[in-house]
């Protein structure tokens, strides 16, 4: 079989198929590209290996193509990349073979054939490799039977699957990843192999683990995944926490919902609506501190008071574990937390605009995604109770709509600073400033005042004369 390729990929592939052949190198286009390829996916990482000198392939490639920035030769490694017209990414590593030890995922690697190569790699269907050479361009070298894999949707190893995960324990997180991502199903020996070596996920770097996770959560139905991962035993090595919410407890005859799962059927929910990998955080750890929080209560049933409370102030732990970023990201899921029980709060009757205003004004910016991740959070067996509240919700998002029209509460900034009332008592940064503030804003939130500037100073000027202050100026009035 002889793959096709486009007119922009051939203005690269030839120019490599030219260098390879004036070198006399045996030169193949492999992975990632070429399974793309075949599934119709659009990629633009393309990996060659050649049996031989690969740096000397990369340069002779790069005085044809001229590529800027200028080639980069890894010599160390034996690799080279071009990247060419700001798109195309053009590695280049020679065949090898790899030899691993038990303590280290670093391997001994030695220059082998091409199929040495294809059997070091991860699975079958990215292990398919297409032949350069000007006789048989396009054609597909398969020793392995990728092909047929890619078209039956299965992952499945090269090698035995011990082998394979034990030399790089990456890899399983990989296949779950590409099961997660393709809707491939994981060979039956590939998954024994998975749930053996899954303890060996431990000498892999934190970064890379989460770089997969991430990808997992970034896929159209990510449930798939963490299931995967919690099945094999790989999740509650590499995030406990999670693994924390299945446990379902019986007192009495009353049990409570799995959590896990529930999670998982949220987190699917919102990935129909966003592809925000951090709203999908949010969504996985919206419930986090349920465990700790439990409590069974004669006559209630189990309740998880304060759930979202403990769970924001997990959120940054968790950040810091799977050393995700410590930045406006993390704040952002954090927040979302803590506030994931506000606007259901509001579905039941007689909510007055004042606490629309301070949903509206404790979320800001991030109201929208608020709402998605707690519409998203609306599950149950039962089909008539989930449509009831999600009608019910529909109209706290039309009630939130009128009142943000009204008074653009989400952007709100206070019409009198900290510096006008310190100008207007003659204060210097204290104790009263903020009682002041405070109540400014409570009072335009609760309505006692509307929001103008006139009707703020003149509550301040109330409010300091009750404190016991006197105005020394007028406060630019
Ligand atoms: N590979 C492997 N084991 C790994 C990583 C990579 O065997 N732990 C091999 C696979 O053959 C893979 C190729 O190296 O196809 C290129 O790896 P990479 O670019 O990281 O991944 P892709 O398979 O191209 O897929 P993606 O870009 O989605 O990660």
């Amino acid at each position: 079989m002889a793959i096709q390729f486009s007119s922009e990929e051939r203005s690269w592939l030839d120019q490599v198929a030219l260098a390879a052949k004036e070198l006399g190198l045996e030169t193949y286009l492999v992975g990632g590209f070429v399974r793309d390829k075949l599934l119709d996916r659009s990629t633009k990482d393309a990996d060659f290996v050649c049996v031989g000198d690969a740096l000397a392939l990369a340069q002779l490639v790069a005085n044809s193509l001229k590529p800027r920035p200028p080639v980069s030769l890894f010599k160390t490694f034996g690799t080279a990349h071009i990247l060419w017209k700001g798109e195309w990414d053009l590695e280049f590593v020679g065949a090898r073979r790899e030899s691993y030890q038990s303590d280290s995922r670093k391997p001994t690697v030695t220059p082998g054939t091409i199929e040495d190569d294809q059997l070091r790699r991860d699975l079958t269907i990215n292990a398919l490799a297409v032949s350069l050479a000007s006789d048989r361009f396009g054609e597909l070298v398969d020793p392995f039977n990728g092909l047929k894999d890619l078209k039956d949707k299965i992952l499945r190893t090269p090698l035995p699957p011990e082998q394979t995960f034990s030399d790089d324990p990456l890899r399983m997180m990989r296949t779950i990843r590409f099961a997660t991502q393709l809707g491939f199903k994981i060979e039956e020996g590939t998954w024994k192999g998975i749930c053996a070596q899954a303890d060996r996920i431990r000498i892999i770097s934190q970064e890379r683990i989460t770089e997969e996770l991430n990808k997992i959560l970034l896929a159209d139905t990510p449930s798939v995944g963490l299931d995967l991962l919690y099945r094999s035993g790989l999740l509650e090595r590499i995030f406990p926490q999670l693994v924390s919410l299945r446990v379902a407890e019986y007192i009495d005859g009353h049990g409570h919902k799995d959590n896990f799962y529930h999670t998982l059927q949220v987190l699917d929910n919102l990935s129909r609506n966003t592809n925000d990998l951090w709203l999908r955080w949010a969504a996985v750890l919206h419930d986090i501190a349920k465990p700790q929080t439990k409590r069974f209560e004669q006559g209630h049933g189990w309740t998880f008071h304060g759930h979202e409370v403990v769970g924001g102030r997990m959120v940054p732990k968790i950040f810091t574990q799977l050393k995700l970023p410590l930045n406006e990201h993390m704040r952002f899921v954090r927040k979302l937390v803590e506030l994931h029980l506000r606007p259901i709060s509001l579905t039941k009757e007689n909510i007055t605009d004042s606490a629309i205003r301070r949903l509206l004004f404790d979320a800001g910016d991030d109201f929208d995604s608020l709402m998605l991740l707690c519409e998203a959070d609306i599950t149950s067996k039962n089909k008539q109770k989930v449509n009831r509240y999600l009608s019910n919700f529909q109209l706290v998002r039309e009630r939130c709509r009128e009142v943000e029209e009204k008074d653009q509460i989400r952007n709100w900034q206070p019409p009198i600073t900290g510096e006008i009332i310190m100008q207007t008592f003659g204060l210097s940064p204290s104790k009263p400033v903020g009682i002041i503030k405070d109540s400014l804003k409570d009072a335009m939130l609760d309505g006692v005042i509307p929001n103008t500037y006139e009707a703020a100073f003149e509550f301040m000027l109330e409010k300091g004369k009750e404190l016991g202050l006197t105005p020394v100026s007028s406060g630019g009035k």
